[in-house]
C-alpha cells in the first residue's frame, strides 16, 4: 500500500468518511486561482455549516501553487502536489488528533519514536500558549528536549486568503539524515523536515485584522504526500522517490540521457510539470492554454517544459509529452476519475499547444542568441523582451529565466507597459468588431454570467425552492452550473427550463445592481451560495423580478442581448448535484 492508501485507510477505520478531492480550480471562488491546501474547499464547514457526510472527514487533494514554479528544478519543489488531510468539524479536538498522528507515524508508516520532534504554539494575545498539546505529546513518549515552542511565525496557520479559519498548530518534524540523532530538537536545522501539520482552526480572522472565536473548534491537518513519500524511502531528492521514478526514467529514455549532473534539473522541471498540466488540463473546469487566469499558468507550464525537453534535445516531432501524460493519467486516475474522463481533452490540449509554440521556440530562440550576443548592457531591450512573447510566444517568465542564464536582467516595468498599451490597442480592435456582429471574449463571459442567474432561476420554478447553486464554471464557449436536486431530470423538465430561461431572454428584462447590507440581502431573500463568505455590504444583482442573487458581477443590462439558451447536458455530477451544460447561440 502506498502512503495515500494507508492514510486513508488508518482514518477511515477512526471514523472518517473519505470525500473526494474538490477540483484543482476552486469552484465557488473567483479570487482564488487554484486550491493550495486541503482545508481550502472545505472553509464553509470549517464555519459552522454541516458537511453532509459528518464531521470527520479525510482525502487526498490535489493543491497547485503558483509561488513555486520557478524553484522546480531542485530536489524539493513542485508545482502540483497531493496534501493528505484529516478534518474534525467540531468533533475531536488535540487529544484524538495527536494521538491518531503519533499512532499513524510509529505503527503504520514504522517511524521510530526517536526520530521524531515536535513544535507547539507559544502563545499570543489572541490565544494562549499550547502546554495542553506539549503535554499530550509527552504523554505519548515525545521528550521534553523535543518540543520547541515557537510563535505566531511559525506555529500559526491560515487564513488562507486574507480572511478566514486559522488558529495554532502543532507541528511533527522527522530527522531526514543518516548522521546520528541529536537529544536537543533545533528548529534551525534543517535536518530536522516537517511531515504533518495540525491546526486547532478555532479563530476567524476578518478584513480589520481581528480575530474572532469560530462557532466550534475544528481540526484541520496537512501532509504533503511527496515529501513524506520520499522521506519514508529515505531518498534525499523528492524525485528518486517511486512517485516519481517511472516518470524520470522514461524522460532519460527519450531523450537518451541519464539523471545526473546537469540533466537532473530539466528532467525535474519536465517531470514536475506534466504532471501538474495533466491535473490543471484534466479538471473539470475545462481550462484551455491562454493568455490570462489559469490558462496562462497552462501555458506557462507546457511551453516551459517545451523549453526544456529541446534543451535536453528530445525529438518534438515525437510523442514523448503524449507518452508521459498517459503515464501520469493511469497512474492517478484511482484517486482523480476525472483525468480518465478528460483524456482527450489533456491529450489534444498538449499537442496543440505543443505544435504552436515548437514551431516558434526555435525562431525565437535563435533570435534570441543573436540580439545577445550585440548586446553592450546587460539588461534585454523591453522591445524585445515583448516580441519574444507577441511574434514568438514565450511568457515573459521564460524570457526572465533566458535572460537570466545569460547573467541579463529584464526589465518587468517596461514590459507590462508595452503588453499593456497592446493590450489596449487589440481592446480597441475587438470594440470595433463587437460592433460589426462579433463579441470579445470579456463580453460573451458576461452573457454567459447573467444566463447562469436566469437559469438558476428557472430551476427553482421548474424544480422547487430548495434547489440551491452548487457550483459553477464559464468559459466562452459554454456555461457550466451544479445545482442541489436528487433526481436526472426528465425531457419535460429540462424543456420547462429551457423555455423559461428563453422566454425571459426574450422579455428583454432589466438587469439592475443594488448595494446593501448582508442582512437586507437575506430579508428580502436573495440568493447566495455562502452567505457567510460575504463581505457585510454586498451588491445584489436584480433581473427583473425573476432573480435575485448576491454577486459580484458583471452582468449585461438587458437580458435581450443574450441571444438563444440552450442546455447541452444535464448528467450528475456527484451524490446528489447535477450538472447542467448550456450554450448561448
Ligand atoms: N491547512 C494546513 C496546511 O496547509 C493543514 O492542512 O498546512
Amino acid at each position: 500500500m502506498n502512503l495515500k492508501d494507508k492514510y486513508i485507510d488508518f482514518f477511515e477505520q477512526h471514523g472518517h468518511k473519505v470525500i473526494p478531492s474538490a477540483p484543482i480550480i476552486p469552484e465557488n471562488d473567483p479570487t482564488c486561482l487554484f486550491n493550495t491546501a486541503g482545508m481550502q474547499p472545505l472553509v464553509p464547514y470549517l464555519k459552522g455549516q454541516p458537511h453532509p457526510l459528518g464531521n470527520r472527514l479525510c482525502d487526498v487533494q490535489k493543491c497547485f501553487r503558483t509561488n513555486d514554479l520557478d524553484e522546480v528544478g531542485d530536489t524539493t519543489h513542485h508545482t502540483f502536489f497531493e496534501m493528505l488531510g484529516n478534518w474534525s468539524l467540531g468533533d475531536y479536538f488535540k487529544n484524538e488528533s495527536i494521538h491518531w498522528s503519533y499512532e499513524f507515524l510509529t505503527k503504520v508508516l514504522n517511524i521510530p519514536v526517536e526520530k521524531l520532534a515536535v513544535t507547539v504554539f507559544a502563545g499570543n494575545d489572541v490565544v494562549e500558549a499550547d502546554h495542553e498539546s506539549a503535554e499530550i505529546w509527552k504523554s505519548l513518549g515525545i521528550k521534553e528536549e523535543r518540543i520547541a515552542y515557537l510563535g505566531v511565525e511559525d506555529n500559526w496557520w491560515g487564513p488562507a486568503g486574507e480572511t478566514g479559519p486559522c488558529g495554532p498548530d502543532t507541528e511533527i518534524f522527522y530527522w531526514r539524515s543518516t548522521d546520528p540523532v541529536p537529544v536537543q530538537f533545533d528548529t534551525n536545522d534543517d535536518r530536522w523536515v516537517e511531515i504533518w501539520n495540525n491546526v486547532f482552526m478555532q479563530c476567524e480572522k476578518h478584513q480589520d485584522g481581528s480575530f474572532t472565536p469560530l462557532k466550534q473548534k475544528n481540526v484541520d491537518t496537512g501532509m504533503g504526500v511527496e515529501r513524506t513519500t520520499a522521506i519514508l524511502e529515505g531518498v534525499n531528492d523528492n524525485y528518486e522517490s517511486s512517485i516519481w521514478k517511472p516518470i524520470i526514467s522514461k524522460i532519460e529514455e527519450v531523450s537518451h540521457l541519464k539523471y545526473e549532473g546537469e540533466n537532473k534539473r530539466p528532467m525535474r522541471i519536465i517531470a514536475d510539470h506534466i504532471r501538474a498540466i495533466v491535473m490543471i488540463s484534466g479538471d473539470e473546469a475545462q481550462i484551455y492554454p491562454s493568455n490570462k487566469d489559469q490558462g496562462y499558468i497552462l501555458r506557462r507550464l507546457i511551453r516551459r517544459m517545451i523549453r526544456y525537453a529541446r534543451n535536453l534535445n528530445i525529438d518534438m516531432q515525437s510523442d514523448f509529452d503524449q507518452v508521459l501524460a498517459n503515464m501520469i493519467i493511469d497512474d492517478y486516475k484511482k484517486y482523480y476519475p476525472e483525468l480518465e474522463k478528460n483524456k482527450d481533452h489533456i491529450l489534444d490540449i498538449l499537442a496543440s499547444e505543443k505544435k504552436k509554440f515548437s514551431r516558434t521556440l526555435e525562431k525565437g530562440l535563435r533570435e534570441f542568441e543573436k540580439i545577445v550576443e550585440h548586446l553592450d548592457t546587460n539588461v534585454l531591450p523591453d522591445e524585445f523582451a515583448f516580441k519574444l512573447y507577441d511574434t514568438y510566444g514565450f511568457p515573459i517568465e521564460l524570457t526572465m529565466e533566458l535572460a537570466h542564464e545569460k547573467g541579463l536582467s529584464v526589465n518587468k516595468e517596461g514590459f507590462d507597459e508595452l503588453f499593456k498599451k497592446h493590450q489596449e490597442k487589440s481592446r480597441a480592435g475587438s470594440t470595433a468588431k463587437f460592433k460589426g456582429g462579433l463579441a470579445s471574449d470579456g463580453e460573451i463571459e458576461t452573457k454567459y454570467h447573467t444566463a447562469t442567474h436566469l437559469l438558476n432561476a428557472a430551476l427553482k420554478v421548474v424544480l422547487g425552492s430548495d434547489v440551491h447553486q452548487r457550483g459553477s464554471n464559464i468559459t466562452s464557449e459554454r456555461m457550466r452550473f451544479d445545482f442541489s436536486c436528487d433526481h436526472k431530470l426528465t425531457p419535460e423538465e429540462k424543456e420547462q427550463v429551457e423555455n423559461l430561461v428563453n422566454e425571459w431572454i426574450q422579455e428583454g428584462l432589466e438587469v439592475r445592481v443594488e448595494t446593501m447590507s448582508k442582512e437586507e440581502a437575506l430579508k428580502i431573500g436573495a440568493e447566495a451560495m455562502f452567505i457567510e463568505k460575504y463581505p457585510d455590504m454586498v451588491t445584489v444583482y436584480f433581473i427583473g423580478d425573476v432573480s435575485k442573487e448576491l454577486c459580484g458581477g458583471p452582468h449585461v443590462k438587458n437580458t435581450k442581448e443574450l441571444g438563444h439558451f440552450k442546455i447541452k447536458k444535464e448528467e450528475a455530477s456527484s451524490a446528489g448535484v447535477r450538472r447542467i451544460k448550456a450554450v448561448l447561440e
